[in-house]
């Protein structure tokens, strides 16, 4: 019997404030613009991956999502496996005793404890946990910088998820890509207070995925330019100056109005692209009221690719914010509110890598 070698990771969900929509480069996932996320707490929405390798396996890598074999074929998971195979080998030239990991076919088993493809950014999670996993079982040093730009190429949301807290996704210039990754804009603790509460509109998979929906975005709407040149560009800096201030009117304001204007070019795209359905617009409505009524911003709504709304909030309006919604929509059909715990501290790898016979 060959050894199996084997580690397990989990990895949070991020719900972008400001939405990446678009590349540059299809291929290395570099975005036409940056972007901005909270981290969510995986005590709510998590993946947990486990990956491992051995003489044993067939040849072939694979990859079970949910229990249903995946295709691993595609360009952007053989470009992880690939980067992690390559950092394995240097660990394996540098120390003769290291087992030649890199060139044993790769198991990977992975859950969501959450809707897949739904727009609750399972590529993120999924990714994210992904390269932690092999990362693991690889033992390579766990730098969350590398891990991102790695992470970046299997899904661009997912380079975010490697952080807690709130995060910045740099869109770089350079044509390899080796600038276009996530950095810290405030550790969980700056703002610990921040919560979201999310309702699952519909758990089935959307029609259009974020992948195909952002190229034909890119190929044909008009407004798309001035979002990823001019009102992307000044949002980051006015979002930022919002976490650092903890200012949460203008967080809630700029997250709506890129919400909306995100979902805006999807349907300037040629053909449109409906994300939101009647059920996120009623959201969108309680929002408002629920603003109105308190005389001053305290819940914001974001979508992403998906009817599903994540509300933010502060934890002194949790019963003005995700009270309302629980009671309101306690009993009515197509409707599940979970509370997420909003923000996710910075995270330990879960469980270290661990061999058996
Ligand atoms: P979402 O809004 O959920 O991020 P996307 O269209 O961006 O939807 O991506 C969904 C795809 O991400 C899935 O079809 C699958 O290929 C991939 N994915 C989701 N979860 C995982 C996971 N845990 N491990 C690997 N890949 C995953
Ligand atoms: C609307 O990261 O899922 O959620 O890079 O093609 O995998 P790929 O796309 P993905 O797109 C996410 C789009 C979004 C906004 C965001 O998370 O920033
Ligand atoms: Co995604």
């Amino acid at each position: 019997m060959s050894e199996i070698y084997r580690a397990s990771t989990t990895a949070p969900v991020n719900i972008a404030v400001i939405k990446y929509w678009g590349k540059r480069d299809p291929k290395l996932n570099l975005p036409t613009n940056s972007s901005l996320s909270v981290t969510l707490s995986q005590n709510d929405l998590r993946t947990h991956t486990t990956a491992s390798c051995s003489a044993s396996y067939p040849a072939e890598d694979s990859l079970l999502l949910n229990g249903k074999p995946q295709d691993v074929s595609g360009a952007r998971t053989q470009a992880c496996f690939r980067e992690l195979r390559a950092l394995r080998k240097e660990v394996e030239a540098k120390d003769s005793n290291a087992p030649k990991l890199s060139e044993l076919p790769l198991k990977i088993v992975s859950e969501n404890n959450f809707p897949t493809a739904a727009g609750l950014a399972s590529s993120a999670a999924g990714f994210a946990a992904l390269v932690r996993a092999i990362a693991n079982l690889y033992e390579l040093p766990a730098d969350p910088t590398e891990l991102s730009r790695i992470a970046r190429q299997g899904s661009g949301s997912a380079c975010r998820s490697l952080f807690g807290g709130y995060v910045g996704w740099e869109q770089g210039s350079e044509a390899d890509g080796s600038d276009s990754k996530a950095f810290e804009v405030a550790p969980a603790s700056h703002w610990p207070n921040m919560r979201a509460v999310i309702l699952v509109v519909s758990a089935a998979k959307k029609d259009v995925s974020s992948t195909s929906g952002m190229q034909t975005t890119v190929a044909t709407s008009s407004l798309f330019a001035s979002r990823a040149s001019e009102t992307v560009p000044r949002r980051m800096k006015e979002m930022q100056d919002a976490i650092k201030n903890k200012d949460f009117e203008t967080f809630a304001k700029v997250t709506m109005m890129d919400s909306n204007s995100f979902h805006a070019t999807c349907l300037d795209t040629y053909p449109p692209i409906f994300y939101l359905n009647d059920v996120s617009r009623a959201a969108i409505k309680m929002v408002e009221q629920i603003n109105n009524a308190a005389g001053k911003i305290i819940a914001a709504y974001t979508f992403d690719a998906g009817p599903n709304a994540v509300i933010y909030y502060l934890e002194e309006n949790e019963k003005a914010v995700a009270g309302v919604f629980k009671t309101l929509l306690a009993n009515k059909e197509g409707w599940s509110s979970e509370r997420g715990a909003a923000v996710e501290g910075n995270y330990e790898a879960a469980e270290k890598a661990n061999t058996e016979a």
